[in-house]
């Protein structure tokens, strides 16, 4: 068990990546906060884990839920060791000149606002518990973007640069901060990047070396890594999860 007695905040852990996290943590012995806005998702994986879960609804663009959640979280579990920012929303893939402000505003607001808010939320908790793990979930799109995702790119640019900054302001507090880069991965959120051409996915495959699409299972067991004690020593490292993509 490598996160026992450990409580983690996954958010937007109602599919994808955050629910393979949550099921991945629990199963090591951690107690996990389900975080969605998606309350039918939300609730099902939460229920699925079972005893070692609680479903709190959360809008990470939204400070106010932000706090709740934090407090609801204290409350059911009395601490904080684990937040991973993994909650997610993109533009469909297409050209800057297409991209309207409402969109470029929101991708922004629940990707890089969402981890602001909640980093500020969770530290104060963290540091009464000595210590703690952030980790964020960046992308491969920040640090080799392709056309068609501007928007969507500039904020895992800005993700991977929140994760280094807050990794050295809050490495006297004993609390790590990393960031997970992972390739396209087999989620719900997948065709909002690949767009709507036939053979993309096959095109987008034959561009990894290791010749395939990341699992969410396969950033679950980093984020299990860099959540554990293993990864005692880290900080600030952008961690690449894409199958040789980035080289
Ligand atoms: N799928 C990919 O190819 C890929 C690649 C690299 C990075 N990512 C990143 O991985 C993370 C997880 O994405 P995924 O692919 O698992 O997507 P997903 O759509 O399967 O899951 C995202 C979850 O976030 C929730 N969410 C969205 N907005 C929210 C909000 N405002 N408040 C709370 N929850 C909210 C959704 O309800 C959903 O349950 C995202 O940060 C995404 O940008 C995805």
């Amino acid at each position: 068990m490598r996160l026992e007695g450990k409580v983690a905040i996954v958010t937007g852990a109602g599919s994808g990546m955050g629910e393979a996290i949550a099921h991945t943590f629990a199963n090591e012995g951690a107690l996990v906060a389900v975080l969605d806005v998606d309350e039918a998702n939300g609730g099902r994986v939460a229920g699925a884990i079972g005893a070692r879960a609680r479903f709190v609804r959360c809008d990470v663009t939204n400070k106010a839920d932000i706090d709740a959640a934090v407090a609801a979280t204290e409350r059911a579990f009395g601490r904080l060791d684990i937040l991973i920012n993994n909650a997610g929303a993109s533009h469909i893939n297409k050209p800057l000149l297409d991209i309207g402000e409402a969109e470029f505003e929101r991708v922004f607001a629940v990707n890089v606002k969402g981890v602001f808010l909640f980093a500020q939320a969770a530290v104060p908790l963290m540091r009464r518990g000595g210590g703690g793990a952030i980790i964020n979930i960046g992308s491969t799109a920040g640090l080799r973007p392709r056309p068609g995702l501007s928007a969507y790119n500039a904020t895992k640019g800005a993700v991977h640069n929140l994760t280094k900054t807050l990794a050295v302001e809050l490495a006297p507090a004993r609390i790590r901060v990393c960031a997970i880069a992972p390739v396209a991965t087999d989620t719900p959120l997948l065709p909002t990047f690949l767009g709507a051409a036939d053979g993309q996915r096959e095109k987008f495959i034959a561009t990894v070396p290791l010749g395939r699409l990341a699992q969410p299972q396969d950033i679950a067991n980093v984020a299990l890594f860099l959540a554990s004690d293993e990864a005692a020593f880290l900080t600030g490292n952008i961690v690449e999860v894409d199958g040789g993509r980035c080289v």
